[in-house]
């Protein structure tokens, strides 16, 4: 099969409490050359499926307060803001989003 890598997306079945401030249940990535495309927002609308599949019901989700493309992502996909949180690891404040998806 040919194809071409575009990105990758995670979905953690279970948070513990530095995931639950910081990483939350979905990560992603759109690689450099294929972004501003849609495909990062197109990423997250499956995650979200999968994470239904694994009877998810609250999705923690968080990026950088500076990352714009990933808050209109989030945003886009029903993400309600709950916080902003400093993250010493990268002096960076993090938004902290949940989408219910129950
Ligand atoms: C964040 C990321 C996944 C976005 O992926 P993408 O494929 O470029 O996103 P999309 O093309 O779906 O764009 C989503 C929105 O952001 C906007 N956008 C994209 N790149 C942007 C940029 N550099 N600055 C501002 N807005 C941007 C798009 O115009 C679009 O807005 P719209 O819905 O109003 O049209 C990608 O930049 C990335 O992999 N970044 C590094 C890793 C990362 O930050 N992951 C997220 C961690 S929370």
């Amino acid at each position: 099969m040919g194809g071409e890598y575009i990105g990758r997306v995670s979905v953690r079945a279970r948070l513990n409490e530095h995931l639950l401030q910081i990483g939350g249940h979905i990560g992603y990535n759109i690689r450099p050359s294929k972004r501003g495309k849609g495909y990062g927002n197109k990423l997250l609308e499956l995650a979200l499926l999968k994470a239904k599949e694994m009877e998810i019901e609250k999705v923690r989700i968080t990026c950088d307060v500076d990352n714009v493309a990933s808050r209109k992502i989030i945003e886009k996909n029903r993400g309600v803001l709950d916080s902003e949180i400093p993250n010493s690891e990268t002096g960076v404040g993090k938004l902290r989003y949940w989408i219910d998806i129950s």
